[in-house]
C-alpha cells in the first residue's frame, strides 16, 4: 500500500511540530527539506521522530563519496527513514550512500536518487554538457544508473512514474511529488496527477504539501487523500 508523506515546508521547528501535532494520526510520514533543515538542523528531525513519525530528509546530497557516506551515516543515527542524493554524483557516491545506509539494517535510511530536477529543460541540460538528450531520456538513463548502483528508489514526477515503474526492478521505491486531489489548486506545479493516478502508475510514496498544510482541516484533507490513494 502506498504511503502518504506530508511536506513540512515551513520555516521553524515550532511550526513543523504544531502542524504534525494538529494532523495527528492521519499522517505518519513527513518530509523535511532544505529550508527547514537549514534553519533548525537535526533538532527538527528529532522533534518529528519524537512524535512517532517517519522522516524523509530531502537534502539532495551531492559531494565526494566519503562526505556523502558520512552524511548518510549521520542521518541514519538521527533515525531518518528516507533521504535523497543526486544521481549525477556518480557511481561511487551512490554506492557509498547505499553502503552507509546498509549499516543500519532494515530500519535504516532508504536512499532515493534525484534524476533530473523538474526545473530543468533541454537547454538547461545542454548548458551543463548534457547534449542530445531530452530531460525524459536523461531521467530514464539516470534512473537505471542510480538503481543499478544501489539506490533504493527514485524521486519522480507523475509524468515519469509510470514509465519508470514498468521498467525498473520490483521493490524499487517511487516517491512522487506534484500530487493534487481532483479539483484542488495546482499552485506552481506544472505536471500534476491525482493521488489515485499516481498510485495506479506505480508510486510507492506520494509527497503532498500545500493541499494538506494549507487546508482548513489538514487532518481531514490528509484522510481524504489517503482514501483516494487506497480506494
Ligand atoms: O505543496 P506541494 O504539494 O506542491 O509540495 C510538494 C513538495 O515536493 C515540496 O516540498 C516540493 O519542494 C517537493 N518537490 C516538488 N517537485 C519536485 C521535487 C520536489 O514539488 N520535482
Amino acid at each position: 500500500m502506498a504511503e502518504l508523506i506530508v511536506a513540512l515546508d515551513v520555516g521553524t521547528r515550532q511550526e513543523a511540530v504544531d502542524a504534525a501535532r494538529r494532523i495527528g494520526e492521519a499522517v505518519g510520514f513527513y518530509k523535511i527539506g532544505l529550508e527547514l533543515f537549514t534553519a533548525e538542523g537535526p533538532d527538527v528531525v528529532k522533534a518529528v521522530k519524537d512524535l512517532g513519525k517517519k522522516v524523509f530528509l530531502d537534502l539532495k546530497l551531492h559531494d565526494i563519496p566519503r562526505t556523502v557516506e558520512r552524511a548518510v551515516r549521520s542521518a541514519g543515527r538521527l533515525g531518518v527513514d528516507l533521504m535523497t542524493i543526486h544521481s549525477v554524483g556518480g557511481k561511487a557516491m551512490i554506492r557509498a550512500a547505499a553502503d552507509a545506509a546498509a549499516e543500519f539494517g532494515e530500519g535504516g535510511p532508504r536512499v532515493l536518487a534525484v534524476t533530473v530536477l523538474t526545473s530543468l529543460d533541454e537547454s538547461d541540460l545542454a548548458d551543463v554538457g548534457i547534449v542530445g538528450r531530452t530531460p525524459a531520456d536523461q531521467v530514464r538513463a539516470m534512473a537505471k544508473f542510480a538503481t543499478a548502483n544501489g539506490a533504493h528508489g527514485l524521486v519522480c514526477s507523475p509524468r515519469e512514474v509510470g514509465d519508470l515503474s514498468r521498467t525498473l526492478p520490483a521493490g524499487t521505491l517511487f516517491v512522487t511529488p506534484g500530487v493534487r486531489p481532483a479539483g484542488s489548486s495546482v499552485g506552481d506545479q506544472k505536471r500534476v496527477a491525482t493521488p489515485a493516478e499516481a498510485v495506479a502508475d506505480g508510486a510507492t510514496h506520494l509527497v503532498v504539501g500545500r493541499p494538506i498544510m494549507a487546508a482548513a482541516d489538514p487532518a481531514a484533507a490528509a484522510r481524504a487523500i489517503r482514501a483516494e490513494m487506497n480506494g
